[in-house]
């Protein structure tokens, strides 16, 4: 029988555990990735198919990947071979947790470089560095950024390190404080950019390409981009939440839990949208910036606004606090599963894996300069792996967890962890976990790769 609480601790309220995950959901997602590939794949058709990816797939796979986690109570590895021992289903669906930990690990290499060009933008931002800035001064200290290793490498293992920081010290101490102060000010923050591009930007422009959808600008491709958009924002497909998910007490609501976190999610993607564009538009900039968009835009925004050098050092400040609580959850996993299957201590662990991440790292900040000649399907190191987890792996992984509740465990086991009082809402539930999701997620993989 699975254990009622992990090894590994619990969260100390249901609050927060959804304010963990939160943390984990919101990050360089929403505020950095959300806003470039909208702005890539022409606006309102995209952000309208992504909105239904959330709603539909993304919010009923995040509650049984929630339901999992608490079941099993231990990494995900471990977790999927508990929970299919005790349904009677075979242990190849460990290789579900498998396949999860290699996305994290993956993930968390290319995030900690992103990362690190936000931490760079703290100082940048602090020193004054966006002072007078116009659009061309702007794209030039993003691209002189890029051009220089050193400096890259520089973040990119400082933010690795404070990462290891937290996970080595467990579930309870430090993170849950940090996520309850920082992602409300985050929030605050976006409104206050979203106010100054009211003000300043043009925000019918920006609103317009947001929301009004034009279908004949989405390919296939795109498809496939809103739908891996939807699962990288909500962290899903990976067991971050399912780890999460163990260390939650056995009586909080699932699925109040999952939409509150949703929510809050899709609100921060949304305004940083609204953010972005206008001032973009208004600085005579093409959306389709790839993924320096933030960068070269809101410094337009600091370098003009009343008390400018305080809201850009904090906003990136914030942005960084956010980046640092999703990538906590991304080496979560392979750090439960190290501990407790090879007996390492949690710190043990966790160096272990966020130096290896941190070398694969290395290839991928030194595909922005030195290797940039260096392509495999036409994509660079960082590219690659962004793409390939993204819109391969996760999407995989949310369609295994979707086909083991949906299909493989027995109705009764799954009804009992869910404990949705109202019979109707588990069953539109159980509707879009066992049919809708699975089919969508293989009808896009099918047509982005062109077979229908
Ligand atoms: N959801 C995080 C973000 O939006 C990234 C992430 C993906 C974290 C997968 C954990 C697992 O930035």
């Amino acid at each position: 029988m699975p254990a009622a609480v992990s090894i590994h601790g619990q969260w100390s309220t249901r609050l927060a555990f959804v304010l963990a995950a939160t943390g984990s959901a919101v990050g360089l997602g929403n505020v950095w990735r959300f806003p470039y590939i909208v702005g890539d794949n022409g606006g309102g058709a995209f952000v309208l198919v992504y909105l239904l990816c959330i709603l539909m797939i993304g919010l009923p796979i995040m509650m049984a990947e929630i339901l999992l986690g608490r079941l099993g109570r231990q990494s995900p590895i471990n977790t999927m071979l508990t929970v299919s021992r005790a349904e009677g289903l075979s242990r190849g669906w460990g290789l579900m947790g498998w396949i999860g930990v290699l996305a994290g690990f993956l993930i968390l290499s290319f995030y900690s470089v992103i990362a690190g060009w936000a931490l760079a933008y703290v100082f940048k931002a602090g020193s004054g560095g966006f002072t007078g800035l116009d659009a061309e001064g702007s794209s030039e200290m993003f691209g002189a950024m890029l051009a220089n290793p050193e400096a890259l490498l520089a973040w990119h293992t400082i933010f690795m390190v404070m990462t290891a920081m937290v996970v080595a010290r467990g579930v309870r101490s430090g993170l849950e404080r940090a996520v309850t102060i920082l992602m409300p000010a985050l929030v605050v923050l976006l409104v206050i950019l979203v106010g100054y591009a009211m003000a300043h930007g043009d925000f019918l422009g920006g609103l317009a390409f947001l929301l009004r959808p034009d279908f004949s600008a989405l390919s296939a491709n795109a498809v496939l981009l809103a739908m891996g958009q939807a699962f990288f924002t909500l962290s899903l497909g990976m067991g971050a939440i399912m780890v999460y998910g163990s260390y939650l007490s056995s009586e909080a609501s699932i699925a109040r839990a999952s939409a509150a976190v949703v929510a809050s999610d899709t609100l921060v993607a949304l305004l940083a949208g609204l953010a972005i564009f206008p001032i973009l538009l208004a600085a005579g900039l093409s959306p389709g910036q790839g993924p320096g968009l933030i960068f070269v835009t809101l410094p337009l925004a600091f370098a003009e606004m009343p008390l400018g050098l305080f809201f850009g050092t904090l906003f990136f400040v914030l942005l960084v606090f956010a980046a640092w609580t999703s990538a906590i959850s991304l080496i979560e996993p392979a750090v439960a599963f190290l501990v407790e299957n090879l007996g390492l201590s949690r710190v043990f662990a966790t160096t272990l894996v966020a130096m290896l991440a941190w070398l694969l790292g290395i290839a991928a900040l030194l595909s922005l300069n030195v290797w940039s000649g260096f392509t495999l399907f036409d994509k660079g190191v960082l590219d690659l792996l962004d793409y390939v987890t993204a819109n391969i792996l996760l999407p995989l992984g949310g369609f295994l967890i979707a086909i083991f509740v949906g299909w493989r465990m027995s109705q009764s086991s799954v009804m009992n962890e869910l404990r949705l009082r109202n019979m109707r809402a588990f069953r539109v539930w159980f509707f879009l976990v066992r049919y809708l999701a699975p089919t969508a997620i293989v009808v896009v993989f099918l047509r982005a790769v062109g077979v229908i």
